[in-house]
């Protein structure tokens, strides 16, 4: 996507040929800063504290980790430190084990002196299959939205809410969610999107709008709480988010608030559709709600706050009383009967394993059964 007319992907190879860089979206939305990663410690470090976020962009970024990893050291041990490392950063979205999983596999058969080369180019690969499948996810969940906007007089935006950043911020470029916002923009289709400020970390409010604006997406941001209002009033015809991990039956993980807005989507008769590019599905789980890791973080992202000031500077002040405690679950799961259909890379799924597995067979062995 661009940035002031410039082409950017979230992240790249550095030119000096021995680092990686990437847009560090902690300083977003304020300031666009490029950071520099040159060891796999750089890498877990920017996965740890959120420089790169959202599933696509972590699993990438890990895949990059490993090639500055084995740049120092390819031996096995080092091939397998890095591994664990680059997995203990953050435990929910799935990509992140996809990702050293994929790219271990094929460099330990390798003798050491191929491996960095190799994982750079599987690094390469998997970043721009993520630019694939996403726009696949965008031409996939296009007809959606085209079909919303021919039920509305001529000219009258189609209303739709997103939670969290699911754009091109999250991915390696286009977005998961997005994807069909963007296509149906780019066509030419009456778009408005109710942006979720997204509390504790406020990716909505500080990520989804700055891409959004940037692409000239008519938007809105709101309290987390008002969807709900929003959509009992008819100002939302249809809600699209992402994922960190959709189990084989369909249960879908994603950032916290997501299983609310699919309640309320629920009792208000609004379609709520998830979009989940492959390497995000888990295919060896079945029960989201017992199986899923979901990531605690720290208290301060609930008791402090960060934004500019009238100067330009950028302030963190404390939101509650000193003395209280907090909690930060980072993640909820939405059960598979809530989501009106998952939109993948080989098109909309129902969210079922009967539907997941009629788009991805190679999944599935002949024993698995629906479950109850
Ligand atoms: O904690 P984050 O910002 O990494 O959480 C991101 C999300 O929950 C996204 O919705 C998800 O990763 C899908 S990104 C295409």
């Amino acid at each position: 996507m661009k940035v002031k007319g410039q082409p950017y992907r979230t992240i790249w190879p550095g030119a000096d040929g021995a680092s990686v860089e990437i847009i560090d979206q902690t300083r977003l939305p304020h300031e666009f800063a490029v950071a520099r990663l040159r060891t796999v410690g750089d890498a877990a470090h920017a996965i740890r504290a959120m420089l790169v976020r959202g599933a696509p962009l972590i699993g990438a970024t890990a895949a990059y980790g490993l090639w500055l990893a084995l740049r120092a050291d390819a031996s096995d041990e080092a091939l397998a430190s890095a591994g664990s490392e680059l997995l203990a950063t953050r435990p929910t979205a799935v990509n992140l084990r996809w990702a050293v999983e994929r790219v271990t596999a094929w460099l330990a058969p390798l003798p050491p002196e191929m491996r960095a080369a190799a994982a750079f180019e599987r690094a390469a690969e998997i970043c721009d299959e993520d630019v694939g499948i996403n726009r696949a996810i965008g031409a996939a969940g296009l007809p959606v939205i085209r079909a919303l906007a021919a039920a509305k007089p001529p000219g009258v935006a189609v209303n739709i809410l997103t939670h969290c950043n699911a754009g091109w911020l999250a991915t390696v470029d286009v977005g998961t969610a997005t994807a069909p916002i963007y296509a149906a923009h780019d066509e030419g289709l009456s778009v408005h999107v109710w942006v979720d400020e997204t509390r504790p970390r406020n990716q909505g409010a500080s990520l989804t709008a700055w891409e959004l604006l940037n692409h000239g997406v008519r938007h809105t941001v709101i309290a987390d709480n008002a969807g709900g209002h929003l959509m009992q009033r008819g100002q939302v015809d249809l809600v699209i988010v992402g994922t960190d991990r959709t189990t084989a039956c369909g249960d879908v993980c994603n950032k916290i608030g997501t299983y609310l807005k699919a309640l309320a989507a629920r009792d208000n008769g609004v379609p709520f559709y998830v979009a989940a590019p492959s390497p995000s599905i888990d295919w060896g789980l079945r029960d989201g709600l017992r199986e899923i890791p979901i990531e605690n973080r720290s208290e301060r992202e609930v008791t402090h706050i960060s934004g500019r000031l009238p100067d330009g500077s950028v302030a963190t002040v404390a939101l509650t009383p000193e003395g209280s405690g907090a909690a930060n679950p980072a993640f909820d799961v939405t059960p598979a009967r809530l989501v009106t259909g998952i939109v993948t890379e080989r098109g909309i799924a129902e969210a079922s394993e009967a539907g997941l597995r009629r788009l991805f067979p190679e999944h599935y062995g002949p024993e698995t059964h629906e479950r109850d």
